[in-house]
């Protein structure tokens, strides 16, 4: 029996061929399978017609529920890092929305995972040898770097960052990098130390000031044992958020509006090297700065002490006491609306000793005066420039309502975003939230949600409540 083979067909038929199995969530050798099929029974598009009609037996993955993605084509470079086997599922992720995908991997990349993997679930050849003849023939590195809506590296090794950073081209993902006119996302994922190095920063610098979008990294435990810090790949669904917001930006609701955030704990010292912390993370004040900006507000972020990346997108002042979150909040203004997620502490030590306070055997321990720290909510609350709209967190272990109505009115918020961080429920340094939306016309009680997801709600109540005020 006659035999036929993808490779040798001609490139317009293999153009076709691409479309059609992108379309329909299926590769090209059962594109071509149902295509004689279908000829055989008279349901091939009629010759000359431009546009792909999709099979009719095919059915499209499920998934795709906002469509934005649908049609889109994504070179996705991967190269050799651990993370490589998450590749596999943003593959999947991306086609489940109808993106065709088609794969480069650098020789490293196949340490990790296999080229085989990679074309069963892109449905595509998979190229990585710049000086492959056939490969150089049928597509050439040129046009794979231009046949492309968007070029996407997961996981960005350090050695690749740098290659793309000083213009470098001496294997197939790095020349495409270079050749190419569109525009590229890289998702880094290193060992903590190699994202710290100096090189590396200053390889994200140039890749930053070069155009090149980065998704990522995120902090926590990395797969090699015993290593956490920043430098985890951002999770596959991190990834298609991303490309969705470079390929099908979302309306902007909040564009022209400046919008403070206050985020994660303070420290408040006791001598140069103790002070009093508490358990906050930042995770959900960064997540609503993080949801702000994508909807297009200028959002200053001012962080206490945390371990999490700066949010993208998010110009962010780092400061550690209350006193000074406060000082910068109070120069950031005016602003349109400022949102008050910080924990900062209620009181801190009447003076800081200026020299470690030493243990004297038969003194004791030293008894610590304390004052209030400044109420930063309240202040801006009741401040001669307040913006429109000022929302403020009540962290509470107790009585969560009654607490949050009280500050409302104590302290002139218009909103207090209201969740019981005692321990059991896990929220403090957790990654799921469950809140109230305590206002004087109500409580609105949100569901049990990802930070990202009380973030995302959060932005839309704070665009709809700007709508009807002047920009
Ligand atoms: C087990 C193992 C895991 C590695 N993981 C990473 C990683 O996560 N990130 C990274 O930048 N490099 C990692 N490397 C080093 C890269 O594989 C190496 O720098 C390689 O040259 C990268 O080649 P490429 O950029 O062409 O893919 C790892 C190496 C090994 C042996």
């Amino acid at each position: 029996m006659a035999s036929i083979t993808v490779r040798n067909l001609d490139d317009s038929v293999k153009d076709l061929l691409r479309q059609l199995a992108a379309q329909n969530g299926v590769s090209m050798e059962e594109q071509l399978r149902l295509m004689i099929r279908d000829g055989v029974t008279g349901r091939l598009p009629a010759a000359g017609s431009s546009q792909p009609q999709p099979v009719a037996t095919a059915t499209r993955a499920p998934g795709d529920a906002s469509g934005t993605l649908a049609g889109k084509r994504v070179l996705l470079i991967i190269s050799g890092g651990i993370a490589a086997y998450k590749s596999l599922d943003l593959i999947r992720r991306l086609r489940e929305r109808g993106t065709a995908v088609r794969c480069v991997m650098t020789a490293a990349a196949q340490e990790f995972v296999t080229a085989l993997s990679v074309g069963a679930l892109s449905a595509d050849h998979v190229f990585s040898d710049l000086f492959d003849r056939q490969d150089e023939h049928d597509i050439g590195h040129i046009r794979l770097s231009r046949e492309a809506d968007l070029i996407v590296v997961a996981p960005a090794t350090a050695d690749l960052m740098a290659k793309a950073a000083n213009g470098l081209a001496n294997d197939l993902a790095s020349t495409v990098l270079l050749a190419t006119d569109k525009p590229v996302l890289m998702a880094p994922a290193m060992n903590p130390r190699m994202w710290n190095h100096k090189a590396t920063r200053r390889n994200r610098a140039t890749l930053e000031k070069d155009g090149i979008a980065l998704v990522g990294p995120n902090s926590g435990e990395m797969a090699e044992s015993g290593e956490a810090g920043a430098g985890r790949m951002a999770e596959p669904l991190e990834i298609v958020a991303a490309i969705e917001a470079l390929l099908a930006p979302g309306p902007k609701p909040l564009a022209g509006r400046r919008i403070i955030v206050t985020s994660g704990p303070t420290h408040e010292p006791i001598d140069p090297v103790r002070y009093i912390a508490n358990r906050s993370s930042g995770k959900q004040g960064h997540a609503i700065a993080a949801a702000l900006a994508r909807l297009g507000a200028d959002v200053r972020l001012v962080s206490g002490p945390v371990s999490i990346a700066d949010p993208e997108g998010v110009s962010t002042v780092h400061v550690e006491r209350a006193e000074e979150m406060r000082d910068v909040v109070e120069q950031l203004l005016p602003a349109d609306a400022a949102i008050f997620v910080a924990a900062v502490a209620d009181w801190r030590t009447a003076s800081s000793a200026g020299e470690k306070i030493k243990k004297q055997a038969g003194n004791g321990p030293p008894s610590l005066k304390m004052v209030e720290n400044p109420d930063i909510l309240a202040g801006i609350g009741h401040h001669r420039q307040r913006p429109y709209l000022v929302i403020g967190f009540a962290a509470e272990t107790e009585n969560l309502l009654a607490n949050a109505q009280a500050k409302l009115a104590k302290k002139g918020a218009d909103f207090i975003v209201a969740n019981d961080v005692s321990h059991a429920g896990g929220v403090m340094g957790g990654d799921r939230n469950r809140v109230r939306i305590v206002a004087k016309s109500g409580v609105e009680d949100w569901p049990d949600m990802t930070k990202e997801d009380v973030a995302a709600r959060l932005a839309e109540l704070v665009a709809e409540r700007l709508k009807s005020v002047e920009v």
